[in-house]
């Protein structure tokens, strides 16, 4: 697959897009695929029009939920191309029965987006739907907390050192933090986990002011938290530098270039 960047072309203009912030949220972005043949096998996009400054990898945590996952692919294409950023969508699927691991299959998506040298990675759960296009889905010097207002909590900040649902990461910080831990199989406690190591490693977290980071949130039923997962949170808390990309050990199954995304199908 041919992915250079065309160097004769201008640069984007990323003014206009943040300064523009459409209203993304409308119905048409759900229902179909616009100009889908300008998304290439694997789920990745170039801008034609212009030079991309940007490279992102979409790293989406997955198991057993089809209908969100479709509903989000048809809306992060359509969103994600109206900011001419380069991206691409990495799956992740759990492919086994034991308990949904969450950040584990977060690190196995950078392995492999940092092996295709993408410079930033957003962490991102299929039940969110960024709502303004002015919100850049770029990474910052320190790292983004992305979705502060959602609908779901009336649009409040669920709590001040909440770090769950969507993050955007440089790659470079996600390598100094040693990743995400891979002890946190069940509901709860992996983002706060996160949280810590970024602090742990002197970075500060930044997040959009409301404008720019309103996020509807589908439904679906209350996950039931870990069992002990006060005590799993403290002896995680203890284990960042052993514990996480550097420890990361799983059975990859299949990797298949979809249409719209890049599926890799993993067993933990
Ligand atoms: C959990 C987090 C979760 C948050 C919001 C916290 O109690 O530890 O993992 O993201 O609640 O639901």
């Amino acid at each position: 697959m041919d992915t250079a960047v065309n160097t004769k072309l201008p640069k984007c203009d990323y003014e206009q897009i943040i300064f523009g912030n459409e209203f993304a949220y409308r119905g048409a972005y759900f229902r179909e695929l616009l100009n889908l043949n300008e998304i290439r096998q694997g789920g990745e996009f170039i801008p034609s029009e212009c030079r991309p400054e940007f490279s992102t990898a979409i790293i989406i945590p997955y198991r057993h939920r089809k209908d969100q996952l479709e509903a989000f692919i048809v809306y992060i294409h359509n969103f994600m191309r109206q900011q001419q950023i380069h991206y691409r969508i990495f799956l992740v699927e759990q492919n086994d029965e034991k308990p949904f691991n969450r950040a584990k299959l977060l690190n196995i998506g950078a392995v492999h987006a940092i092996k295709e040298k993408f410079p930033c990675l957003i962490f991102h759960d299929v039940d969110l739907f960024p709502m303004n296009v002015g919100n850049l889905y770029v990474c910052t010097a320190q790292p983004r907390h992305m979705p502060v207002y959602i609908d779901k909590y009336h649009f409040n900040v669920v709590y001040k050192d909440y770090f769950g649902g969507c993050v955007a990461m440089r790659t470079e910080t996600f390598q100094i933090i040693n990743g995400m831990s891979n002890l946190f199989f069940g509901w709860g406690g992996e983002d706060d986990n996160c949280f810590d190591r970024v602090k742990s490693k002197g970075f500060k977290i930044c997040r959009f002011g409301p404008n720019y980071s309103k996020y509807m949130m589908l439904p679906h039923k209350k996950e039931i938290p870990i069992v002990h997962l006060k005590a799993l949170m403290e002896n995680a808390a203890k284990q960042f530098h052993t514990d996480g990309l550097n420890s990361l050990n799983y059975t990859e199954k299949i990797v298949i270039l979809q249409p719209f995304y890049t599926h890799i199908r993993v067993e933990l």
